[in-house]
């Protein structure tokens, strides 16, 4: 997904086509000739002897990753794709970011950068993902899949990965990094965690469950492995607006340092999407059992919660993000001369985008 080029030698190297990886070798970093120093903070990943940024974690964990990959098509399984049109724009866009800057008005893409930041330090939560036992959840074995290494080493490689590991920062603080060298170390607003659980919360209420013929730990786990795989998707729009935002020499003080940070994050963020791909099109193309001994194509829970989730989030998401920048907009205008002006030309900036009519995910029964 990743438009980075990505240090894939080791994925050519590979010769052998092992399925199976120690819970350790899945979070083997292998020799970098020099580490990345994000602002001052050590951080995962690290440079080759050419100079080339290589993700942490992906010695083993890339190919086996494209292993898995290969041998699901090979068997006759489907690798599902996500429609990049259905990615919603970030607000403000870049160029109304630009325009705000320009003007000295840096309070709400400070705040977009540290919200982003927190964000990604939340991605841990995937070590907590419960794993239900899936002999007994599904009628055909795991052996050598994705799915049987998510508690062997990928969840735990992905939660260090986003939020750092010991004294190694993470995607937290690298986008700290990155903002902290753009805007040359800015005053960080301090409600931004108190704001994201509080929006949270609201959306966390307690949801109606899609499959309540399917084991519950079963169905968590999926609704927890499409949810992440949809968010770092989604990404991928956050990614090219931190990019263009903080390459630009007009607004950001470190265009360079500030944005090669921006790449290497996402250039570890392609694991993520290609294990979880992986790992929900495993479990498509197996069949589960239900909890009273029946059986249900497991192409119809992953498909049908992935349209759930995708028809909620295209029509929310852009909504809640513009209000949410519209208030830090309004506040950081407050008393400035211009402020109309500013205003007026914010607005002629605006991204006009409505959500395609369909996910690709459509369920082949009409009540979901
Ligand atoms: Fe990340
Ligand atoms: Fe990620």
């Amino acid at each position: 997904m990743s438009e980075t080029p990505l240090h894939t030698d080791h994925l050519n190297r590979s010769s052998d086509s092992r399925t199976d990886y120690s819970f350790e070798e899945l979070l083997d970093d292998g020799q970098y000739a020099e580490p990345l120093i994000a602002n001052g903070v050590r951080c995962h990943g690290g440079f080759d002897e050419d100079g080339r940024y290589r993700s942490p974690r992906t010695r083993h964990r890339l190919p086996a990753i494209a292993t898995w990959q290969a041998a699901l098509q090979e068997s006759g399984g489907e690798l599902l794709e996500i429609s990049k049109a259905l990615i919603p724009p970030q607000y403000p866009n870049v160029d109304q970011a630009i325009l705000l800057c320009r003007h000295g008005v840096r309070d709400p893409v400070v705040r977009a950068l540290t919200v982003i930041s927190v964000v990604e330090g939340f991605g841990a939560v995937i070590r907590d993902v419960k794993l239900p036992d899936f002999d007994r959840s599904l009628v055909e074995p795991i052996e050598g899949t994705a799915l049987a290494h998510l508690g062997q080493g990928l969840f735990e490689a992905h939660a260090r990965d986003e939020a750092g590991w010991g004294e190694q920062g993470g995607h937290k603080q690298m986008w700290e990094a990155a903002r902290d060298l753009a805007f040359e170390n800015p005053k960080i607003p301090q409600d931004v965690l108190m704001r994201i659980m509080g929006g949270g919360g609201r959306r966390a209420r307690k949801r109606e469950r899609l499959f309540p013929q399917i084991d519950e730990t079963l169905e968590s786990m999926i609704m927890m492995l499409s949810n992440v795989l949809l968010v770092e998707i989604f990404a991928e729009q956050v990614f090219s607006w931190g990019h263009a935002v903080l390459s630009n020499p007009e607004i950001s003080a470190e265009p360079d340092r500030a944005s090669a940070m921006v790449s290497y994050i996402q250039s570890d963020e392609n694991p993520h999407v290609e294990y979880l791909r992986v790992a929900l099109s495993e479990l498509a193309g197996r069949t589960i059992r239900t909890v009273d001994d029946k059986t249900l194509p497991g192409r119809e829970v992953v498909f049908g919660m992935l349209h759930a989730l995708l028809s909620q989030m295209t029509r929310t998401r852009p909504e809640e993000q513009k209000d949410q920048a519209q208030e830090s907009l309004h506040a950081a205008l407050q008393g400035l001369e211009n402020r109309q002006s500013i205003e007026e030309e914010f607005r002629s900036l605006e991204t006009v985008w409505a959500p395609p009519a369909t996910t690709g995910f459509e369920p082949l029964s009409a009540e979901l």
